[in-house]
């Protein structure tokens, strides 16, 4: 059973190649074709998994699509369903026509057949908050508590979800306009940046506000309802998220309310950091509302947390403390660029029935590079090159003497988050790094922090406590003690996003930080994405190559090779 499982609406689309139930391969259109946060169909990304796996597109049996329209079409459009000025039109104008006499619930997905070259390729419509509550088949527990928060998909913009085997079933729905997400990127947008793209920089921002007396904490909070049930509304005369053609999330009322302008410098005051403070501090206060109130109803220790909001690996890092979660699992592609993977999960697992046979241990699921290649090309552009036999000893020696290197090796992640295959990798004990690394490739916010990868046997040592981390996903609080010895990943306010890495999730890596360890006593590496502002993060030897010439890198390592300049 070979099934594409795609996210085709909104930003960040994707394709993911599930065979058999084991997931084969992933990748963002971005990565291929070069357009940060791209919202074109994945045209690319179902060409190169193809490609990749010498399939043709007629031996595909199904596509899972992670979004539903029928649930749109139950607000019945007489003008779109009536305009046929464009033929095909009809595709939606008769399911439109023909929902209005169905009185019963819509489905949580739907079915087209598609006749391609003699073969019926299905086509699987999946409900967009059951598609990330999948996430649960590839999670590695047998039974599990499921939260969903983004900011809407279809009608929904969250939802509590059990997981038992085969089967996920829904417990209750959180219904757009009171949406977390939304609600984030508010403040994203009052703050400066981008709305649902630049959130990590007002979650990086938070940690500059001050905590107490901090005056719009009570005043964002009074904005917001929590109920027992674990749901919350929005004071939605606050807000303008929810009116398409208004063109910010926030409106007047807010700014009002909170004696705030929009921020239209490139840095930030004081007074936006507070912001982004209380803004955060609030995000949490729902978010821990919604998961106590589901450990309630389901009192599973287990929990599978997806959506756009998983990303907040802030708030993710708090879990085990303010819940009575124990074990979680926050796959590395929470946001709608894995939505599509969960959809093939949810058709492959739950709508065919078929056995759970994967757990997901890594994110390298895009292309990889032999090292003939990697020749092939360094010779084409004629290009000075060294062979070393030892990647990994060559790049932790060039770290420990000050060197900022890009490594490229292995698949290309998938995801937001480089964990050590397309890298940029730098010395911790440095407490200049950050503002070297921006002036050289990053170019970005002097408050965004950077993240350290950190060998998992020795995570307790460094910070105050364990957590697996091995997507990135979580921010933990850095030993007091210890935070002189590593400034150079030591946020504002005392905290690190960790990557733990073990060497069973990445061989490679786990070698290059234990090297590391042994020249300089530091069990860690500072880990951030290979590329460079505004593009997305590198994914064949050109683009590495690119990012070189077009950046102050001193080495880039590419498999075996090694090019300084
Ligand atoms: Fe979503």
């Amino acid at each position: 059973m070979k099934i594409l499982g795609l996210n085709t609406i909104g930003f960040n689309t994707s394709a993911s190649l599930v065979i058999n139930g084991k997931l084969i391969g992933s990748i963002e259109e971005e990565r291929l074709n070069r357009e940060k946060r791209t919202r074109k169909f994945p045209i690319k990304s179902i060409s190169y998994l193809l490609n990749k796996n010498n399939l043709k597109f007629e031996q595909i049996d199904a596509l899972a699509i992670s979004w539903n329209p029928l649930i749109n079409l139950e607000k019945f459009n007489f003008s779109q369903s009536e305009d046929k000025s464009f033929i095909p039109n009809i595709t939606f104008s008769v399911p439109s026509y023909v929902l209005k006499l169905n009185s019963d619930k819509t489905p949580d997905f739907f079915v087209q057949d598609l006749k391609f070259k003699k073969k019926t390729i299905k086509i699987y419509y999946i409900n967009h908050h059951i598609s990330h509550a999948s996430s649960f088949f590839f999670s590695g527990f047998d039974n599990s508590a499921i939260l969903t928060l983004d900011a809407f998909g279809e009608k929904q913009s969250g939802g509590f979800y059990i997981g038992k085997k085969n089967e996920i079933n829904k417990l209750d729905s959180f219904y757009f306009p009171h949406s977390l997400g939304s609600f984030y990127s508010t403040f994203t947008e009052i703050c400066g940046f981008q709305p649902q793209s630049d959130e990590w920089k007002l979650m990086g921002a938070s940690a500059y506000g001050i905590k107490s007396n901090n005056i719009f904490y009570k005043k964002i909070r009074n904005l917001v309802d929590l109920y027992k049930n674990g749901k919350f509304e929005l004071n939605l005369k606050y807000f303008n998220h929810y009116m398409f053609h208004r063109p910010y999330f926030f409106n007047k009322k807010l700014l009002t309310h909170l004696n705030i302008k929009k921020n239209k410098k490139s840095n930030l005051s004081q007074k936006y950091y507070n912001l982004s403070y209380a803004a955060q501090k609030v995000f949490e206060d729902i978010l821990f509302n919604s998961l106590n109130a589901l450990y309630k109803k389901t009192k599973s220790k287990n929990l599978v947390f997806a959506g756009g909001c998983a990303l907040n690996c802030l708030a993710n890092g708090k879990i085990i403390k303010k819940t009575r979660f124990e074990n979680i699992f926050i796959p590395p592609v929470p946001d709608d660029s894995g939505a599509g993977l969960g959809a093939a999960f949810y058709l492959n697992n739950q709508i065919l029935r078929r056995k759970r046979s994967y757990v997901m241990k890594n994110n390298y699921l895009g292309p990889s590079y032999t090292n003939n290649e990697v020749l092939s090309v360094l010779k084409k552009y004629k290009l000075s090159y060294e062979y070393i036999s030892n990647p990994s000893l060559v790049g932790a020696k060039l770290i420990s003497e000050n060197k900022i290197i890009g490594w490229f090796q292995g698949s290309l992640e998938f995801g937001d988050r480089a964990l050590g295959n397309r890298s940029i990798l730098a010395d911790p004990r440095k407490k200049d790094i950050k503002s070297k690394i921006n002036k050289i490739v990053k170019y970005r916010e002097p408050f965004r922090p950077f993240a350290p990868a950190v060998l998992d046997e020795h995570v307790k040592n460094y910070f105050t406590e364990y957590q697996e981390s091995i997507f990135m996903e979580k921010t933990v609080n850095v030993k007091k003690k210890k935070q002189k010895l590593i400034p150079g990943i030591v946020h504002k306010d005392g905290t690190a996003r960790l990557q733990t890495v073990k060497k069973i999730n990445n061989p490679k890596f786990y070698k290059l930080i234990e090297e590391f360890y042994k020249l300089t006593n530091i069990p860690m590496v500072i880990n951030t994405s290979l590329n460079y502002k505004g593009d997305p993060i590198c994914s064949s030897i050109e683009d590495i190559l690119k990012t070189f010439y077009l950046s102050g890198l001193d080495v880039i390592i590419i498999n075996n090779y090694i090019i300084e300049k």
